[in-house]
């Protein structure tokens, strides 16, 4: 079918409506469990420097790129790419780089479904009470009890598919942003009382020193792949989720600035929730303990030992479903808008369908934590190990290189300067260095990095 440009359709109301639906996509699981934790395993304040870094120098370009061909192209990242190529004189094949996003928007939303479930799952179980007074054995087996039970995963997972797809059925303005309107102040409010909770817990200063102390000592090389890694999952680049947000910016909103806001709202929620967890966690004399265990044992250990611990717990719980299911209908909307156009179909069975799909997808997730935990996909990975590595290792960072790249070289200047508003021939070329050589080669670095190890074993190097 003929290209359509869904101009006349859908757009943010304002430009703020814009900076706090990409900021919900932004915010997530990736924030509030992921952020804290790596940051203090890799030197604390000095691994926050670089991730600034990194968020500044490869994050916001990237980002910018994708903002700014979704603003130009007005579609679904694969139309848009069409669009683009077309106007650029290059191949259509570039299209290609659209359906490889709105495959990794399917792969990261199936498991992120079902981690997010379990977060529903544990709002429950710490407003019941059911960790007051309890001991870690207890809670350890409490998250063993969950991961062993698919029914009972399938069902928070099948009730935070229901709510995301009720959502983004309804449309970008009866949907994703009236969601947007309640959820995202609801949690910064949450997050502020969280704060002012730890503030006063007795672990604050130990919280604050674990996150900020400067022990470059404790910062490899690696610390930079990891880094630049975590910009941009957190910042939602690399599979047109910006692009298609992008496309419903408003003309004369500034991307400069709006991106840069969106990025920094981003980076105080990761700080905030670290501040917001080591207290609690040194408060109660526990150990860091890595990713989901962090979240799903040790805090509601943690909860479990402190006075109101059940509200605060549930706080907190109720905080990372609100962060997961802006980002989940950020992950929907490449696919959805893309089926919609080219189908001419309406908004809502698309959506209802892209979830069904999905939700198959993440009953391997399930599975891969119990009855298929030991089904591997590739050398040691199962289904969801391979899904998870699959999509944030590889498809990530080759979709945010191949974007930045066709932005920054492949695009007429003109038409780039004209979206960022940049007049002076310097700035121009400041600009191609940053997005055209120094973005992409930061995410081939992180790229060869994730790869190189796999490859070795595969062939056994
Ligand atoms: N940024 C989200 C998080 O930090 C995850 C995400 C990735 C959302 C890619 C949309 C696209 O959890």
């Amino acid at each position: 079918m003929a290209l359509k440009d869904n101009s006349s359709q859908n757009r943010w109301s304002s430009r703020w409506l814009f900076v706090l639906a990409a900021a919900g996509s932004a915010v997530g699981l990736g924030n509030i469990w992921k952020f804290p934790y790596i940051a203090g395993e890799n030197g604390g304040g000095a691994f926050v420097l670089i991730y600034l870094v990194c968020i500044a120098l490869v994050g916001i370009p990237i980002m910018i790129s994708e903002v700014l061909m979704g603003r130009e192209g007005r579609s679904s990242p694969i139309h848009t790419m069409r669009i683009l190529a077309k106007k650029a004189g290059r191949s259509q094949r570039w299209a290609l780089l659209g359906w490889l996003g709105v495959m990794t928007g399917f792969l990261i939303l199936s498991y992120y479904a079902v981690i997010a479930g379990w977060a529903i799952n544990y709002f429950w179980l710490t407003a019941n009470g059911t960790f007051d007074g309890a001991g870690g054995d207890f809670v350890a087996q409490a998250f063993t009890d969950l991961q062993a039970d698919p029914m009972r995963m399938v069902a928070y997972q099948t009730a935070f598919m229901v709510v995301t797809i009720w959502i983004v059925g309804r449309g970008v303005t009866a949907g994703l942003e009236r969601a947007i309107q309640w959820f995202m102040p609801a949690l910064f409010i949450l997050l502020v009382v969280l704060l002012i909770y730890s503030f006063n817990s007795g672990g604050f200063a130990q919280g604050w020193a674990f996150m900020f102390d400067l022990k470059w000592d404790a910062v490899g090389p690696e610390a930079w792949l990891i880094a630049m890694g975590q910009a941009f999952f957190t910042l939602s680049l690399g599979m047109g989720t910006m692009m298609a947000y992008g496309a419903y910016v408003p003309e004369d909103a500034r991307l400069s600035t709006t991106v840069v806001t969106i990025a920094l709202l981003d980076t105080v929620v990761a700080i905030a929730a670290g501040l917001a967890i080591f207290p609690i966690v040194f408060a109660n004399g526990l150990e860091v303990s890595q990713g989901p265990g962090l979240t799903f044992v040790t805090l509601p250990l943690a909860f479990g030992q402190m006075p109101f611990g059940a509200f605060f717990g549930a706080v907190f719980f109720i905080l990372i479903s609100f962060a997961a299911i802006t980002s989940a209908i950020s992950l929907t909307e490449p696919a959805l808008a893309y089926l919609t156009e080219e189908y001419n179909a309406k908004r809502q069975r698309v959506a209802i369908s892209l979830g069904v799909v999905c939700w198959v997808l993440g009953l391997g997730t399930v599975f891969s934590f119990n009855i298929w935990s030991d089904v591997f996909v590739v050398g040691e990975l199962n289904f969801f190990g391979f899904v998870d590595y699959l999509s944030q290792n590889i498809m990530l960072p080759l979709g945010g290189m191949l974007i930045t790249i066709f932005a920054a070289w492949l695009l007429p200047r003109d038409m780039i300067n004209r979206q960022l508003g940049i007049s002076s021939p310097a700035v121009s070329w400041a600009w191609r260095i940053v997005a055209g050589i120094l973005a992409p080669l930061g995410v081939l670095a992180i790229f060869i990095y994730t790869v190189w190890p796999l490859i070795q074993n595969l062939f056994n190097l």
